[in-house]
């Protein structure tokens, strides 16, 4: 199989993350925190050190402000509903993803939030300065999606942040975690999201959230964290505030092997070759006068993620041709995010999504390319 749907979960993992979740499982599976035996002593320790690794990877200088969670759904959810209170105004763009939005809608019936999502141009571009334009004097979070899980677009979350230094910006980086060099302090980032099973390359079941010194989130879930359990209060420390219930310690420590594995190879590498392949999947479908590439279509600009639609044919019918027919896996139709959609101009058919990894081959890539043109020019 040919597998080019690595923004929806990265496939394969290295080894190495599977060989962590199992030790991990047969060796130090106590609950961390929980007891004061060895197994469980054993346990903490592999939970501060996976935390200690995805703070690092991220240039978070205090770990314990880094939350693990399920995913980063879990992790926007935990940021937004931690934040926002009646009243609050919210500045976000018309590019993200539903795990944003629909959060917001809920709080917008909920609470009387309001917010304002920034249009971005067909090609997925975003200008800061709209940003900028859109705050209101109780506008309380700008929320921007890093990259486009649609278009692959990369939205300019530093620029935003240097014409709104006072307001907390959220950054959303389920699709650049482990594909771009994110370093919170660098990029201006108060609030950091992000699944582990994605570029990062841990198992599902993770994710993470950074929040900067000076913020306090409310927390969406009370529990069990070991620590203070004479009071009825979640602890007002972190990482416990916002860390209730037995963690995914297996799942973390994949996570952990996974960072490990993106260190070694270095982001620059990795971002280098999914470069080429962007091009060579872009220049290959170039040209022909039935297919559509929706987005920037410019590598620089965007991540190993490509939409493309066919004149007159369904996008759900060419994934389901390429899977049938050529053993290449990727997605079809709205992805979690018809904002985007309206925004690309492919909204309501939605498009088929082709994303990449490290592991992807130019030889797959060239293979897309026939399987994509031989389909548009009605062969199959
Ligand atoms: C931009 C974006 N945000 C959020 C999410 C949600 O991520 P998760 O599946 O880890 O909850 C996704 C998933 O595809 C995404 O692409």
């Amino acid at each position: 199989m040919i597998y080019l749907d690595n923004a929806a979960t990265t496939f394969p993992k290295p080894d190495a993350v599977w060989e962590a979740v199992i030790s991990c499982g047969r060796e130090k599976c106590g609950n961390p925190g929980r007891s004061g035996h060895r197994l469980a002593a054993a346990a903490a320790r592999e939970l501060f050190a996976a935390r200690e690794a995805v703070a690092g990877f991220f240039h978070i200088a205090d770990s314990s402000r880094l939350i693990f969670t399920a995913n980063a759904t879990s992790a926007l959810n935990t940021a937004l509903y931690g934040l926002l209170k009646e009243g609050d105004h919210v500045v976000t763009s018309s590019l993200e993803h539903n795990s944003v939005m629909r959060p917001l809608h809920a709080l917008r019936q909920r609470l009387g939030i309001e917010f304002t999502a920034v249009s971005c141009s067909p090609r997925g571009e975003l200008d800061p300065a709209d940003v900028q334009k859109a705050l209101r004097p109780e506008t309380r979070l700008v929320v921007l999606t890093h990259a486009s899980n649609v278009c692959g677009a990369i939205l300019p979350v530093r620029e935003a942040k240097a014409l709104l230094p006072e307001i907390p910006l959220l950054v959303d980086a389920a699709q650049t975690a482990g594909v771009l060099p994110i370093d919170v302090q660098e990029l201006g980032i108060d609030l950091l999201a992000f699944s582990g099973h994605k570029g990062l390359f841990g198992p599902m079941g993770t994710g993470g959230l950074y929040t900067a010194p000076g913020l306090q989130l409310a927390p969406l879930l009370q529990g069990g964290t070991g620590s203070r359990s004479e009071r009825l209060e979640q602890p007002a420390f972190l990482p416990d505030l916002l860390e209730a219930g037995t963690p995914n310690l297996p799942g973390l420590s994949g996570l952990r092997a996974g960072v490990e594995f993106l260190a070694q190879q270095g982001i620059a590498t990795i971002r280098d070759h999914e470069m080429r392949l962007t091009r060579l999947l872009l220049d290959g479908l170039a040209g022909h006068d039935r297919i559509r590439i929706h987005g920037p279509a410019d590598p620089e600009r965007q991540t190993a993620v490509i939409s493309v639609t066919l004149d007159g044919r369904d996008p759900g019918e060419i994934a389901r041709t390429l899977d049938r027919e050529f053993s290449i896996a990727c997605r079809a139709s709205l992805h979690c995010a018809p904002l985007a959609h309206q925004t690309l101009g492919t909204y309501p058919q939605g498009t088929v999504r082709l994303s990449m990894s490290v592991f992807n081959t130019e030889e797959e890539i060239q293979e897309a390319v026939r399987a994509l043109r031989a389909i548009a020019e009605g062969n199959l």
